[in-house]
């Protein structure tokens, strides 16, 4: 039989060279979210499809064009989830978090999926950290899910990223604009793509986000929704400024972000790093919930794109911790040192060290050189001799540097030790390389 080697289009496998990388951005954007009260959901990975109909919009590209959509065994039609606000909003309501204490916060890390023509930074299966918060109407909400959004990005030491804003009011104050929009579109419909023709009749605000270049460069001359919007949502507006200034949170006001979702009111945002990537999206749906079906209530967040967060700090050269090395490899010769390695091994990953020890059978010489490849820190090679007197050297693979150490838990004091001291350096490495900076 072939061998299966390729993963679909727009798919990626991380590797273990990379996965910590990812851990290290998930678990300090969830942790950095936590400190401002918002703790993880877990929705499913398939939804039905209607939710995302009502919720993202009939009209959005993503609906029309882009949802993994199929019928399941009894006849249901599913949708992977193409992000991950309506699940958590459908989640909230199905469980009646919004009955009880307000607001409601949740964070998450998710896969999504959409059949987008697959490029750098655009694929169909990515992943999200996003948080959404239900039940705060004030402008102050707004400026702290901006403020959540920042920190992260400070949190992972991205600097060059811009947060732009815009408004695209109510319901109310829309129905002005749409008109506007459509007047505007309705003289140039000659040269709109198809889907843009059914959507100037049902939402002319849809093509403002269209990817095909015609309606792009079309789009761009268009109204825009700050001169349309009310006397609430300008005030409301006026007001996230204002928070935003209030905390030294620089911004742009960029009146072209619609957003390609249908959900959003009021406050939109995206952060666009210096090389034109949008690297999260979020924004206010005070309308959301009650789409769903359920009783009104506000609701805002932001997703940020993981492989373009990390896209964006390898571009800029941001620090990621340590990749994970082995701190001591146990080398053995002979069934019986095999065996107190393994005990050793044992005992030692249960104090927290990170231990290999042989499981191949390979010789001293080969066990030697896959320590070496391991990267591992020390080296203790365990042979007749060692067993009988309990004690052996342990080597620091770095410097070369030998010592003699007890095979008992003794050992685990001293490896401790060690790699305390290390870690010990490494920070007043850092430290010595901002004062440098400073
Ligand atoms: P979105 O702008 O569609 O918003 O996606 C958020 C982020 O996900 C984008 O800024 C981008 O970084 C990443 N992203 C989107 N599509 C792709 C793709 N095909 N490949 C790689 N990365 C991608 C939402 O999904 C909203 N649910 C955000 C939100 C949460 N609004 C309120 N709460």
């Amino acid at each position: 039989m072939a061998l299966i080697t390729q993963a679909p289009r727009g798919t990626q496998d991380v590797l273990p060279e990379n996965s910590y990388k990812w851990q290290y951005v998930e678990q300090t954007a969830l942790s950095i979210a936590r400190d401002f009260g918002f703790h993880e959901i877990r929705t499913p990975v398939f939804e039905h499809t209607n939710l995302f109909q009502r919720s993202v919009g009939e009209t959005t590209d993503v609906v029309q064009k882009e949802m993994y959509t199929f019928e399941d065994k009894g006849g249901r039609s599913i949708t992977l989830r193409p992000e991950g606000t309506a699940g958590a909003a459908r989640a909230v309501l199905e469980h009646g978090l919004l009955a009880g204490a307000l607001p409601v916060k949740v964070s998450y890390v998710t896969s999504c999926y959409r059949y987008e023509k697959s490029q750098k930074g655009r694929y169909r299966e990515f992943h999200q950290f996003g948080v959404e918060c239900f039940g705060a109407s004030a402008p102050q909400a707004d400026a702290e899910t901006i403020s959540l959004a920042m920190m992260i990005l400070g949190g992972l030491g991205l600097s060059n990223v811009a947060l732009h804003i815009n408004s695209i009011g109510c319901p109310s104050c829309r129905a002005r604009y749409h008109e506007a929009l459509h007047t505007y579109f309705e003289a140039r419909k000659a040269d709109l793509c198809g889907t843009c023709l059914s959507r100037l009749e049902r939402n002319p605000m849809r093509i403002l986000d269209c990817k095909s270049p015609v309606c792009h460069g079309i789009a761009a001359e268009a109204p825009v929704m700050l001169d349309y919007l009310c006397d609430d949502c300008a005030e409301h507006f006026a007001s996230v400024k204002e928070c935003l200034d209030a905390a030294g949170i620089q911004y742009v006001v960029d009146t072209h972000i619609v957003r390609g979702l249908d959900y959003y009111t009021r406050t939109v945002f995206e952060l666009v790093s210096d090389q034109g990537l949008v690297v999260a999206g979020g924004g206010r749906y005070d309308g959301l919930v009650s789409e769903l079906g359920g009783a009104a209530q506000p609701g805002l967040g932001f997703a940020m794109g993981i492989e373009r967060l990390l896209m964006v700090m390898e571009e800029q050269g941001a620090r990621f911790p340590e990749a994970p090395v082995c701190d001591l490899y146990l080398v053995s010769m002979g069934q019986a040192a095999a065996k107190r390695c393994f005990a050793l091994a044992t005992a030692l990953r249960e104090g927290g060290a990170t231990v290999e020890c042989d499981i191949v059978g390979r010789s001293l010489k080969a066990q030697m050189k896959y320590a070496d490849k391991l990267g591992a820190r020390y080296t203790v090679v365990v042979g007749d001799n060692e067993l009988e007197t309990g004690r052996a050297q342990l080597k620091d693979m770095t410097s070369g540097s030998t010592e003699e150490v007890p095979l008992d838990e003794g050992l685990y004091s001293i490896l401790r030790q060690k790699l305390l001291d290390r870690e010990l350096a490494g920070v007043a490495d850092l430290f010595g390389s901002v004062a440098e900076f400073v």
